[in-house]
């Protein structure tokens, strides 16, 4: 009697542990992009425990280091690794060249149990900023690069596409079903995605509502979202409620019309901002990123593709205080985590609708509790404040500052010493960068107040590495001391 019980037991069990492993695969696809232009990175080992902790099991990374593919060996993380707009010229020109880059940046990565997936050739390539700098040497670039993972053998697992900025689409009546490649480069679009036709790569573009509003003042703020729209855009028998959505659809739109109905759309980056404008907060970003979770998570798909999940890379895993920013005082705010690795804000990516929470970076080793500020009895008049104050902002961060930031509230004083500890901090807390001709001093009681941070940096890798192998050191010999104690006793 008990074996047969137990063997309708066992199959039972089997039964749902399939279930819960189906359930956990679809819930836990999303991926994330980690941008590396920090002054102070995390190291890299945290960084990958703190891609696991939270279920990310796609990273896109916009290059590719050998101590970030190192430390994601053998974590099950799927990888898409990038190539920089600068190496396309030379790529498309030698095959030589793009062997040289496979073997140097992914065959050997692969060997040691790196699961990249896909290389990236390119990032927004075709950005009308360039002015067409890398139109004839993308696509080449591109076959080069795949003719290359072919000859190391890798030419079924690995596979190649190009990062597209979102508007090399569009559509002409602002409906998702006239999408078209956009005009003036509509013949190349073409041959590129023939090109990931061929391969069964997919179609990677970079989508972002929060731009489409920073842009457009009249953009409606609901739409953006996935709550719902007072202004819902419809198109023939869809009605289409956010603009992610409309977006996605244009770009399938824009494949079946020109005969590719059935190339895959991963999302490169989408995310929102926290900091640097008014529209960029934790409230928005926290609302549009669990928003996208759950649209994710529901499996659901797009009108357009209805039944085929959302395939996505969240922008992106930390802020990045060494970004540009020319496109605006935003774009060193979009990481879900601050440069620290601690969350944000509640977010889920179950789909559970934010019930869930992030797991902040573990073992995050701190500078000393200072901060630099101005003196409390110096002169606002003086012009070396205003010079002082420049040169900090110019070489730190002070993306924080202005309206309707997070340190928006701050009075003049508050501002000089914002910059102040920027700088001190990115400094590694130098003494002499805590100086300006007199104005400033160093403080151990924490100036932040409100929504208002003034940050200490983390210790910067190199040292913190040294720093754990003399830690590991001072372990090792007291334990051989304690050995000889033990041994030398009665
Ligand atoms: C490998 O990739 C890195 C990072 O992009 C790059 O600096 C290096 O030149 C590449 N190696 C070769 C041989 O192309
Ligand atoms: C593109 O052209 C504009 C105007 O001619 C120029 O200001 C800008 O520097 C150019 N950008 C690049 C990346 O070449
Ligand atoms: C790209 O090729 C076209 C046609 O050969 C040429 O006219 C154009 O100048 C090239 N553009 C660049 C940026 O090299
Ligand atoms: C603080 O600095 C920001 C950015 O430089 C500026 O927009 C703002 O007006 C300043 N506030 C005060 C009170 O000085």
């Amino acid at each position: 009697m008990a074996r047969p019980v137990a063997g309708v037991l066992a199959k039972a069990a089997a039964v749902v542990l399939l279930l819960v492993l189906c359930m956990a695969r679809r819930s836990s696809s999303v991926g994330i992009n980690w941008g590396t232009q920090l002054s102070h990175s995390l190291p890299t080992s945290t960084a990958v425990r703190l891609l696991k902790d939270n279920g990310f099991d796609k990273v896109k990374l916009f290059d590719a280091e050998d101590g970030i593919l190192g430390a994601l060996k053998g974590s099950g993380i799927q990888v898409m690794v990038g190539i920089p707009n600068d190496m396309l010229a030379d790529l498309a020109g030698s095959s030589k060249a793009a062997e040289q880059w496979v073997k140097a940046n992914v065959s050997g990565h692969v060997n040691d149990g790196v699961d990249i997936r896909f290389v990236a050739v390119g990032n927004e390539p075709f950005l009308k900023t360039f002015n067409g700098t890398y139109l004839n040497t993308t696509l080449p670039a591109m076959q080069s690069v795949q003719a290359a993972l072919a000859k190391a053998g890798l030419g079924g697992k690995v596979k190649v596409t190009v990062a597209l900025n979102a508007d090399v689409y569009q559509s002409s009546s602002g409906l998702p079903s006239d999408g078209d490649f956009r005009d003036d480069i509509r013949g190349l679009m073409l041959d590129i995605v023939r090109f990931l036709a061929s391969s069964g790569a997919p179609f990677v573009a970079n989508v972002y509502p929060f731009i489409s509003l920073y842009l457009d003042p009249h953009f409606p703020l609901d739409y953006a979202f996935f709550q719902g729209s007072s202004t819902p855009v419809v198109d023939g028998g869809v009605m289409y409620e956010n603009t992610f959505d409309a977006n996605h659809d244009t770009l399938v739109a824009a494949l079946r019309r020109n005969g590719f109905p059935d190339v895959p759309v991963v999302i490169g980056e989408v995310g929102w901002p926290t900091d640097g404008d008014e529209h960029a907060n934790p409230e928005y970003a926290q609302r549009f990123n669990q928003g996208l979770m759950d649209h994710i998570a529901s499996g659901k798909g797009t009108p357009l593709r209805p039944g085929i999940p959302v395939d996505a890379y969240l922008f992106s895993l930390v802020d990045e205080d060494q970004k540009s920013i020319q496109p605006g005082n935003f774009e060193r705010h979009w990481g879900v985590f601050y440069y620290d690795g601690q969350p944000k804000y509640p977010l889920s990516l179950r789909g559970d609708g934010g019930a869930g929470t992030l797991v902040p970076a573990k073992g995050v080793e701190y500078l000393k509790q200072r901060w630099c500020v101005l003196k409390r009895d110096a002169d606002l008049t003086e012009q070396k404040v205003g010079d002082s104050v420049s040169y900090a902002c110019g070489q730190a961060d002070c993306t924080s500052l202005g309206y309707k930031t997070s340190c928006g509230g701050l009075d003049t004083r508050g501002n000089v010493s914002y910059a102040f500890n920027s700088y001190y901090q990115s400094n590694d807390q130098d003494d002499l960068a805590c100086n300006f001709d007199g104005l400033a001093t160093t403080t151990t009681v924490n100036p932040s107040a409100g929504t208002c941070r003034f940050i200490i940096e983390i210790v910067p890798t190199g040292t913190a590495a040294s720093r754990n192998v003399a830690g590991g050191l001072a372990t090792v010999l007291a334990a051989v001391l304690l050995a000889l104690l033990v041994n030398s006793g009665p």
